[in-house]
């Protein structure tokens, strides 16, 4: 966070109101480099600014938790320069935000399948993680290396597991047996998801996690998102009517 006085905020908006967790799909930073005829990696550093700013209008309303799609399991498949390129810009905000969350009160986790990304990725990612902790004010959750099909493959195996070894029974399993084995577990699954540049896809984020939420897409690319944008979504998301597939009260 820097120290000027931030921006005002939407009269409309209301903080005793906002989503316990907002996940963001960050889409569109490829796009924003073509138009202004920079490569892509020009648009991912772009992004990692735009990563900046919400995380820091996020803490600054009070969202208790943040997730955002930073890599996904296909992202792997991109050229191996684009990818050792998100590394590296990956490790440089891991290295260079550690202590803006700390003086924030902001603690870092990730989900997905860490265990593929580079070892200096992953020492770095270790190192924030351990000393952001204990803090409590926001919880700013990366999902990188991350799909929600394999998430989902992998929850199955630790409870078929269970129940090959006699310690679970089928007619056991429930709702929330389910949510505790998947990444999120302890997390509240996303009030809101938010996707930048338009496209109307899911793309493997979140697909248990997201049954209820409210979805937002914008036009917007993710370098250009700003945190007035984000704040209006905010509003709006808190003038639509939540059913959860009930009836109106
Ligand atoms: C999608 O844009 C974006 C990604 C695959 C990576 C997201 C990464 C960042 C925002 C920057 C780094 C993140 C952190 C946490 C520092 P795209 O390349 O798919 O865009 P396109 O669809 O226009 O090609």
């Amino acid at each position: 966070m820097n120290s000027k006085a931030p921006e005002p905020l939407p009269e409309a908006l209301d903080l005793q109101r906002l989503p316990d967790h907002v996940a963001i799909i960050m889409d569109g930073n490829g796009r924003w480099a073509k138009q202004h005829l920079l490569n892509r990696i020009k648009g991912h550093e772009k992004g990692a600014d735009t990563v900046r700013r919400i995380v820091r209008t996020s803490r600054e309303i009070g969202i208790p938790v943040l997730t955002l799609y930073a890599f996904s399991t296909e992202n792997w498949e991109r050229p191996k320069t684009e990818v050792a390129a998100l590394m590296q810009l990956l490790k440089r905000f891991l290295r260079k935000e550690r202590a803006t969350m700390l003086e924030n009160d902001i603690c870092l986790s990730a989900i997905g399948q860490t265990e593929r990304l580079p070892s200096e990725v992953r020492n770095e990612l270790d190192a924030v993680k351990a000393a952001t902790a204990s803090n409590t004010g926001m919880r700013l959750n990366l999902a990188l290396s991350y799909g929600g099909r394999q998430e989902l493959v992998r929850m199955t195996r630790t409870l078929a597991a269970q129940v090959a070894a006699g310690r679970l029974t089928p007619d056991a399993i429930d709702e929330d047996t389910v949510s505790a084995h998947l990444y999120t577990a302890g997390l509240p699954d996303p009030d809101l998801m938010i996707r930048t540049s338009g496209e109307m896809r899911l793309s493997n984020y979140l697909l248990w996690q997201l049954a209820y939420a409210e979805l937002y897409v914008t036009n917007t690319l993710w370098p250009e998102f700003s945190r007035k944008e984000y704040l209006d979504i905010l509003v709006a998301y808190q003038q639509r009517d939540r059913r959860f597939g009930r009836v109106r009260a």
